[in-house]
């Protein structure tokens, strides 16, 4: 590991990741396009102006760095031209990813397949393309992420929104204090060039969620049942699991009810 950690994007995973990368980097910078106004919490030495779009920006990235890419990977030839220019074959690169990758293949099954990182993928997807050019053309450890949720972004409010209502569709989630971990994790024990999905490893239906939110926290949703829409995707976890495991380490918040427990806070 480089003493030095860079995170390209730094928006809300970043604020999870920052919190604890001091621990393992002596050096910890985080970039945005705007640095003045969008990361005016961060102390002003770690904060740096990057943007995929603007060339000039990339000079500032330190060669030494260990990378976390935290935005979508594209345009494909922005991405190459900044892989040629910052030699990025020779960072330790770890890029977010999104289970979206996943086809959602034709089977008629209910619930739906297991998903495991062998599952074929959209590579005509833009963030995908990307994502499989800085995997194979530098090595970089793809992290194919599930819905992120956690403080600020909160289940409960979805439903309470209407953004989701009761669905037999199956969604995968992790913890944003998890996610942080895994980056790290990643960066330091992921293999170059391989993909880990990630997510907490029990997928729920929106019907089961929004249940449990009317049972234990009087939310409903304004949104009306569909009981015949997509079937969704249940992303399997194995292999992240054994790379916590090789580090020792585990997720914080393996279990939904318990973490929407905490987000919601005391309920009477
Ligand atoms: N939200 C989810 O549930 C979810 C699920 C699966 C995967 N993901 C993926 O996981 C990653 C992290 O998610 P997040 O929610 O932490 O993302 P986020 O809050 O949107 O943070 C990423 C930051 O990257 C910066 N950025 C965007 N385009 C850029 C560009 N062209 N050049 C340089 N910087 C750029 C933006 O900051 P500035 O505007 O300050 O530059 C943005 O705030 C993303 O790739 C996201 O697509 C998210």
């Amino acid at each position: 590991m480089s003493p030095s950690l860079v995170i390209l994007g730094a928006g809300y995973t970043a604020r999870f990741v920052l919190a604890h990368a001091g621990l393992r980097y002596t050096h910890v910078l985080a970039t945005s396009r705007d640095p003045a106004s969008r990361l005016s919490h961060i102390p002003s030495h770690q904060r740096m102006r990057f943007d995929l779009k603007q060339s000039e920006t990339w000079k500032t990235i330190p060669s030494d760095a260990d990378l976390l890419w935290c935005f979508p990977a594209t345009p494909l030839h922005q991405v190459q031209q900044l892989v040629q220019a910052h030699d990025l074959r020779s960072h330790r690169v770890v890029i977010l990813g999104s289970t979206s990758a996943y086809m959602e293949g034709h089977s008629l099954e209910y619930p739906p397949p297991w998903i495991d990182e062998t599952a074929l993928i959209a590579e005509e997807q833009a963030r995908v393309e990307g994502e499989e050019f800085l995997r194979t053309a530098c090595g970089a450890t793809v992290l194919r992420v599930a819905g992120i949720y956690g403080p600020g972004r909160n289940p409960l409010d979805w439903i309470r929104k209407g953004r989701v209502g009761p669905s037999r569709k199956y969604v995968n989630l992790i913890h944003a204090e998890d996610l942080a971990e895994i980056c790290l994790t990643a960066l330091e024990r992921g293999l170059p060039g391989e993909v880990y999905n990630v997510s907490d490893g029990t997928p729920h239906t929106w019907t089961e969620i929004c249940r449990r939110a009317q049972d234990h926290w009087g939310i409903q949703s304004p949104t009306r049942s569909d009981a015949n829409g997509p079937a969704g995707k249940r992303i399997a976890n194995g292999k992240l699991l054994a790379l916590l495991r090789s580090g020792h380490r585990q997720l914080r918040y393996p279990d939904l009810w318990s973490a929407l427990d905490q987000l919601a806070g005391p309920t009477r």
